[in-house]
Protein backbone atom coordinates (compact mmCIF):
# COMPACT_ATOMS: atom_id res chain seq x y z
CA UNK A 1 0.00 0.00 0.00
CA UNK A 2 1.36 3.52 -0.92
CA UNK A 3 0.81 5.60 2.16
CA UNK A 4 0.84 9.24 2.14
CA UNK A 5 4.49 11.18 3.27
CA UNK A 6 2.24 12.79 6.25
CA UNK A 7 -0.33 10.81 7.85
CA UNK A 8 -2.33 12.85 10.95
CA UNK A 9 -4.32 10.53 12.70
CA UNK A 10 -7.08 11.63 14.95
CA UNK A 11 -4.89 13.66 16.99
CA UNK A 12 -5.97 15.74 20.03
CA UNK A 13 -3.77 18.39 22.29
CA UNK A 14 -4.99 19.81 25.31
CA UNK A 15 -3.53 22.93 27.53
CA UNK A 16 -4.92 22.01 30.70
CA UNK A 17 -8.61 22.29 29.66
CA UNK A 18 -7.99 24.11 26.33
CA UNK A 19 -8.50 21.55 23.72
CA UNK A 20 -5.77 23.23 21.25
CA UNK A 21 -6.51 20.56 18.40
CA UNK A 22 -9.06 18.33 18.42
CA UNK A 23 -9.37 14.75 16.83
CA UNK A 24 -7.73 16.00 13.79
CA UNK A 25 -7.60 13.59 10.36
CA UNK A 26 -6.19 14.40 7.40
CA UNK A 27 -2.91 13.21 4.87
CA UNK A 28 -0.36 14.86 2.72
CA UNK A 29 0.79 12.67 -0.54
CA UNK A 30 4.16 13.24 -1.73
CA UNK A 31 4.75 16.14 -4.34
CA UNK A 32 1.57 17.81 -2.70
CA UNK A 33 1.62 21.28 -0.87
CA UNK A 34 -1.43 21.48 1.95
CA UNK A 35 -2.09 24.90 3.20
CA UNK A 36 -3.28 25.30 6.35
CA UNK A 37 -5.37 28.03 7.69
CA UNK A 38 -7.53 29.06 10.51
CA UNK A 39 -8.27 32.08 12.68
CA UNK A 40 -5.61 33.22 15.21
CA UNK A 41 -5.52 30.45 18.32
CA UNK A 42 -7.13 27.39 15.62
CA UNK A 43 -4.22 25.25 16.54
CA UNK A 44 -2.64 25.31 13.79
CA UNK A 45 1.14 25.93 15.27
CA UNK A 46 -0.06 23.12 18.01
CA UNK A 47 -0.75 20.99 14.77
CA UNK A 48 2.54 21.80 12.91
CA UNK A 49 4.55 20.99 16.63
CA UNK A 50 3.26 17.42 16.51
CA UNK A 51 4.42 16.69 13.32
CA UNK A 52 7.65 18.09 13.70
CA UNK A 53 7.97 15.95 16.92
CA UNK A 54 8.07 19.06 18.99
CA UNK A 55 5.32 18.44 21.19
CA UNK A 56 3.90 15.22 22.12
CA UNK A 57 0.06 14.50 21.09
CA UNK A 58 -2.44 13.04 24.20
CA UNK A 59 -3.93 10.76 21.99
CA UNK A 60 -4.06 9.78 18.05
CA UNK A 61 -0.65 10.00 16.50
CA UNK A 62 1.07 11.48 13.04
CA UNK A 63 3.20 9.40 10.86
CA UNK A 64 5.83 10.77 8.95
CA UNK A 65 6.78 8.97 5.98
CA UNK A 66 5.46 5.63 8.38
CA UNK A 67 7.57 6.47 11.22
CA UNK A 68 5.54 7.44 14.50
CA UNK A 69 6.30 10.70 15.79
CA UNK A 70 5.23 8.80 19.17
CA UNK A 71 6.77 5.54 19.11
CA UNK A 72 9.45 6.16 17.02
CA UNK A 73 9.86 10.51 16.83
CA UNK A 74 14.01 10.17 15.75
CA UNK A 75 13.38 8.38 12.59
CA UNK A 76 10.65 10.71 11.80
CA UNK A 77 12.98 13.76 12.62
CA UNK A 78 15.21 12.26 10.25
CA UNK A 79 12.46 13.21 7.11
CA UNK A 80 11.58 15.68 8.67
CA UNK A 81 12.01 19.73 8.43
CA UNK A 82 10.23 22.02 10.25
CA UNK A 83 10.72 26.10 10.17
CA UNK A 84 9.14 27.55 13.08
CA UNK A 85 6.84 30.78 12.71
CA UNK A 86 9.63 32.49 15.18
CA UNK A 87 13.30 32.06 15.59
CA UNK A 88 15.99 33.39 17.27
CA UNK A 89 19.04 33.87 15.26
CA UNK A 90 22.77 33.55 16.54
CA UNK A 91 23.75 37.10 15.29
CA UNK A 92 28.07 37.07 15.58
CA UNK A 93 27.61 34.46 12.63
CA UNK A 94 27.40 34.68 8.73
CA UNK A 95 24.97 33.01 6.69
CA UNK A 96 27.53 30.43 5.99
CA UNK A 97 28.83 29.61 9.35
CA UNK A 98 24.92 29.48 10.41
CA UNK A 99 24.05 26.66 8.19
CA UNK A 100 27.41 24.99 8.52
CA UNK A 101 26.86 24.69 12.42
CA UNK A 102 23.17 22.85 11.94
CA UNK A 103 24.43 21.15 9.41
CA UNK A 104 27.16 19.70 11.47
CA UNK A 105 24.37 19.15 13.97
CA UNK A 106 22.53 16.86 11.46
CA UNK A 107 26.11 15.01 11.17
CA UNK A 108 27.00 16.06 7.86
CA UNK A 109 30.58 15.57 7.07
CA UNK A 110 32.43 18.29 5.88
CA UNK A 111 32.74 17.37 2.38
CA UNK A 112 29.01 16.43 2.07
CA UNK A 113 27.78 20.22 4.09
CA UNK A 114 29.98 22.24 1.61
CA UNK A 115 27.55 20.47 -0.89
CA UNK A 116 24.46 20.78 0.76
CA UNK A 117 25.00 24.21 1.92
CA UNK A 118 25.99 25.21 -1.76
CA UNK A 119 22.69 23.51 -3.03
CA UNK A 120 20.30 25.32 -0.39
CA UNK A 121 21.92 28.59 -0.99
CA UNK A 122 21.15 28.52 -4.43
CA UNK A 123 17.74 26.93 -3.80
CA UNK A 124 16.73 30.03 -1.55
CA UNK A 125 18.67 32.52 -3.94
CA UNK A 126 21.07 33.20 -1.16
CA UNK A 127 24.00 32.34 -3.47
CA UNK A 128 26.86 34.95 -3.33
CA UNK A 129 25.96 36.23 0.08
CA UNK A 130 27.26 33.61 2.27
CA UNK A 131 29.58 35.79 4.25
CA UNK A 132 26.67 38.20 5.12
CA UNK A 133 26.50 38.39 9.24
CA UNK A 134 23.07 36.88 9.90
CA UNK A 135 22.32 39.86 12.22
CA UNK A 136 22.03 42.93 9.74
CA UNK A 137 19.80 40.47 7.86
CA UNK A 138 16.59 41.97 6.11
CA UNK A 139 13.38 40.00 6.74
CA UNK A 140 12.97 38.56 3.09
CA UNK A 141 16.41 37.20 3.68
CA UNK A 142 16.07 35.98 7.08
CA UNK A 143 13.27 33.88 6.30
CA UNK A 144 15.21 32.76 3.32
CA UNK A 145 18.01 31.65 5.52
CA UNK A 146 15.60 29.98 7.59
CA UNK A 147 14.50 28.09 5.09
CA UNK A 148 18.04 27.22 3.85
CA UNK A 149 18.46 25.68 6.89
CA UNK A 150 15.26 23.66 7.00
CA UNK A 151 16.09 22.04 4.14
CA UNK A 152 19.99 21.36 4.65
CA UNK A 153 19.51 17.24 5.20
CA UNK A 154 17.05 16.90 2.80
CA UNK A 155 14.03 16.10 4.23
CA UNK A 156 11.05 14.50 2.17
CA UNK A 157 8.42 16.06 4.41
CA UNK A 158 8.82 20.26 4.70
CA UNK A 159 6.85 22.06 7.72
CA UNK A 160 6.33 25.54 7.62
CA UNK A 161 5.00 27.62 9.82
CA UNK A 162 4.24 31.23 8.52
CA UNK A 163 6.99 31.32 6.71
CA UNK A 164 5.48 34.36 4.42
CA UNK A 165 4.95 36.70 7.75
CA UNK A 166 6.44 39.96 7.51
CA UNK A 167 7.52 39.32 3.72
CA UNK A 168 7.18 41.95 0.98
CA UNK A 169 5.32 41.17 -2.41
CA UNK A 170 8.27 40.43 -4.18
CA UNK A 171 10.16 38.22 -1.41
CA UNK A 172 6.18 36.75 -1.24
CA UNK A 173 6.44 36.06 -4.70
CA UNK A 174 9.67 34.58 -4.78
CA UNK A 175 9.50 32.41 -1.59
CA UNK A 176 5.85 30.73 -3.46
CA UNK A 177 8.03 30.20 -6.48
CA UNK A 178 10.87 28.60 -3.95
CA UNK A 179 7.59 26.19 -2.60
CA UNK A 180 6.31 24.97 -5.74
CA UNK A 181 9.93 24.29 -6.75
CA UNK A 182 9.95 22.07 -3.61
CA UNK A 183 6.93 20.22 -4.20
CA UNK A 184 8.13 19.59 -8.09
CA UNK A 185 10.90 17.61 -6.30
CA UNK A 186 8.69 15.54 -5.00
CA UNK A 187 8.81 16.81 -1.10
CA UNK A 188 4.87 16.88 0.94
CA UNK A 189 4.57 20.16 1.92
CA UNK A 190 2.41 21.81 5.07
CA UNK A 191 1.84 25.49 5.23
CA UNK A 192 0.36 27.43 7.24
CA UNK A 193 -0.30 30.97 6.85
CA UNK A 194 -2.90 34.07 6.73
CA UNK A 195 -2.43 35.05 3.51
CA UNK A 196 -5.51 33.24 1.61
CA UNK A 197 -4.22 34.26 -1.83
CA UNK A 198 -0.62 32.97 -1.21
CA UNK A 199 -2.01 29.67 0.23
CA UNK A 200 -4.66 29.64 -2.46
CA UNK A 201 -1.65 29.68 -5.22
CA UNK A 202 0.31 27.42 -4.28
CA UNK A 203 -1.78 24.47 -2.48
CA UNK A 204 -3.04 21.34 -3.85
CA UNK A 205 -5.26 21.31 -0.95
CA UNK A 206 -6.44 23.36 1.85
CA UNK A 207 -6.99 22.02 5.49
CA UNK A 208 -9.01 24.81 7.83
CA UNK A 209 -8.68 24.80 11.64
CA UNK A 210 -10.91 26.48 13.97
CA UNK A 211 -10.91 25.79 17.87
CA UNK A 212 -8.78 23.11 17.40
CA UNK A 213 -11.33 21.01 14.51
CA UNK A 214 -10.76 20.59 11.27
CA UNK A 215 -13.41 22.64 9.62
CA UNK A 216 -12.54 21.56 5.95
CA UNK A 217 -10.13 20.11 4.24
CA UNK A 218 -9.72 19.00 0.24
CA UNK A 219 -8.86 20.79 -3.30
CA UNK A 220 -10.84 24.25 -3.65
CA UNK A 221 -13.45 22.40 -5.45
CA UNK A 222 -14.29 20.13 -2.97
CA UNK A 223 -14.43 23.31 -0.11
CA UNK A 224 -16.10 25.26 -2.67
CA UNK A 225 -18.86 22.76 -2.86
CA UNK A 226 -19.10 21.61 0.91
CA UNK A 227 -19.31 24.97 2.00
CA UNK A 228 -22.30 25.52 -0.34
CA UNK A 229 -21.49 28.77 -1.12
CA UNK A 230 -22.04 30.18 -4.67
CA UNK A 231 -19.89 30.11 -7.89
CA UNK A 232 -19.61 33.80 -8.15
CA UNK A 233 -18.60 36.88 -5.68
CA UNK A 234 -18.97 40.70 -6.50
CA UNK A 235 -18.11 43.39 -4.36
CA UNK A 236 -19.68 46.37 -4.33
CA UNK A 237 -18.94 50.07 -2.78
CA UNK A 238 -21.23 52.54 -2.84
CA UNK A 239 -21.66 55.78 -1.86
CA UNK A 240 -21.88 55.54 2.08
CA UNK A 241 -25.60 57.16 2.46
CA UNK A 242 -26.91 54.47 0.07
CA UNK A 243 -25.12 51.79 1.55
CA UNK A 244 -27.48 50.26 3.69
CA UNK A 245 -30.66 50.57 1.16
CA UNK A 246 -28.31 49.48 -1.75
CA UNK A 247 -27.80 46.35 0.30
CA UNK A 248 -31.60 45.76 1.18
CA UNK A 249 -32.64 46.12 -2.22
CA UNK A 250 -30.13 43.80 -3.12
CA UNK A 251 -30.59 41.07 -0.74
CA UNK A 252 -34.04 40.84 -1.85
CA UNK A 253 -32.88 40.39 -5.45
CA UNK A 254 -33.84 37.08 -6.98
CA UNK A 255 -30.92 35.10 -8.37
CA UNK A 256 -28.66 36.49 -5.20
CA UNK A 257 -27.54 33.39 -2.88
CA UNK A 258 -26.14 35.89 -0.15
CA UNK A 259 -25.63 39.48 0.78
CA UNK A 260 -23.61 41.43 3.58
CA UNK A 261 -21.50 44.18 4.45
CA UNK A 262 -17.94 44.20 4.77
CA UNK A 263 -15.15 46.67 5.45
CA UNK A 264 -17.87 49.48 4.13
CA UNK A 265 -18.46 47.41 1.01
CA UNK A 266 -21.59 45.27 -0.30
CA UNK A 267 -20.34 41.63 -0.64
CA UNK A 268 -22.96 39.21 -2.94
CA UNK A 269 -22.47 35.59 -4.06
CA UNK A 270 -24.70 34.77 -6.87
CA UNK A 271 -25.01 31.19 -9.33
CA UNK A 272 -26.07 33.43 -11.68
CA UNK A 273 -24.26 33.22 -15.31
CA UNK A 274 -23.59 36.76 -14.94
CA UNK A 275 -24.35 40.10 -13.10
CA UNK A 276 -26.25 41.79 -15.45
CA UNK A 277 -29.45 41.74 -13.37
CA UNK A 278 -27.03 43.55 -10.45
CA UNK A 279 -25.93 46.16 -12.95
CA UNK A 280 -29.60 46.29 -14.06
CA UNK A 281 -30.97 46.69 -10.24
CA UNK A 282 -28.42 49.18 -9.25
CA UNK A 283 -29.11 51.43 -12.28
CA UNK A 284 -33.25 51.35 -11.84
CA UNK A 285 -32.74 52.35 -8.39
CA UNK A 286 -30.35 55.72 -9.11
CA UNK A 287 -27.74 54.03 -6.89
CA UNK A 288 -24.11 55.94 -7.25
CA UNK A 289 -21.25 53.34 -7.81
CA UNK A 290 -17.71 53.62 -6.83
CA UNK A 291 -16.58 50.21 -7.60
CA UNK A 292 -18.01 47.18 -9.11
CA UNK A 293 -15.78 43.79 -9.16
CA UNK A 294 -16.61 40.35 -9.81
CA UNK A 295 -14.66 37.60 -8.76
CA UNK A 296 -15.04 33.42 -8.67
CA UNK A 297 -15.53 32.62 -5.00
CA UNK A 298 -12.05 32.62 -3.55
CA UNK A 299 -10.32 30.85 -0.85
CA UNK A 300 -11.26 34.20 1.84
CA UNK A 301 -15.00 33.62 0.84
CA UNK A 302 -14.90 29.99 1.88
CA UNK A 303 -12.61 31.10 5.10
CA UNK A 304 -15.15 33.45 6.46
CA UNK A 305 -18.00 31.05 5.65
CA UNK A 306 -17.13 28.25 7.19
CA UNK A 307 -15.63 29.55 10.12
CA UNK A 308 -17.56 31.35 12.77
CA UNK A 309 -14.97 33.57 14.45
CA UNK A 310 -14.91 31.01 17.23
CA UNK A 311 -11.58 31.33 19.25
CA UNK A 312 -10.52 28.80 21.81
N1 LIG B 1 2.35 25.93 25.36
C1 LIG B 1 1.08 26.32 25.50
N2 LIG B 1 0.50 26.40 26.71
C2 LIG B 1 -0.79 26.77 26.85
N3 LIG B 1 -1.60 27.09 25.82
C3 LIG B 1 -1.08 27.04 24.60
C4 LIG B 1 0.28 26.66 24.36
N4 LIG B 1 0.52 26.69 23.02
C5 LIG B 1 -0.63 27.09 22.45
N5 LIG B 1 -1.59 27.30 23.38
C6 LIG B 1 -2.97 27.70 23.11
O1 LIG B 1 -3.50 26.77 22.19
C7 LIG B 1 -4.35 27.45 21.26
C8 LIG B 1 -3.84 27.21 19.85
O2 LIG B 1 -2.64 27.94 19.69
P1 LIG B 1 -1.77 27.90 18.36
O3 LIG B 1 -0.55 28.70 18.61
O4 LIG B 1 -1.61 26.49 17.94
O5 LIG B 1 -2.75 28.65 17.33
P2 LIG B 1 -2.46 29.18 15.83
O6 LIG B 1 -3.56 28.67 15.00
O7 LIG B 1 -1.07 28.84 15.46
O8 LIG B 1 -2.63 30.74 15.99
P3 LIG B 1 -1.90 31.96 15.20
O9 LIG B 1 -2.64 32.11 13.90
O10 LIG B 1 -2.12 33.13 16.09
O11 LIG B 1 -0.46 31.60 15.04
C9 LIG B 1 -4.36 28.92 21.66
O12 LIG B 1 -5.49 29.15 22.45
C10 LIG B 1 -3.08 29.06 22.45
O13 LIG B 1 -3.20 30.08 23.42
MG1 LIG C 1 0.59 29.93 14.92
Amino acid sequence: MVTAAIEIDNVTKTFDDLIAVNRVSFQVPRGATLGLIGPNGAGKTTLLRMISTLAVPDSGDVRVEGRSVRENPRAARAHLGFMPAEFGCPRNMSIEEYLDYFACMYGLTAAERAVRIRDVCELTELMGRESVMVKGLSTGNRQRLLLAKTLLHDPSVLVLDEPASGLDPRARNELREIIKTLASLGKAIIISSHILPDIEDISDRVGILEAGRLVLEGDLATLRAHTGIAQRSIRLRVLPEDLTRTSQMLSQLRGISTCEIRDQAIVLTSDEPNSNFVLAAILQQDIRVLQFAENEVNLEEIFMRSTAGKVT
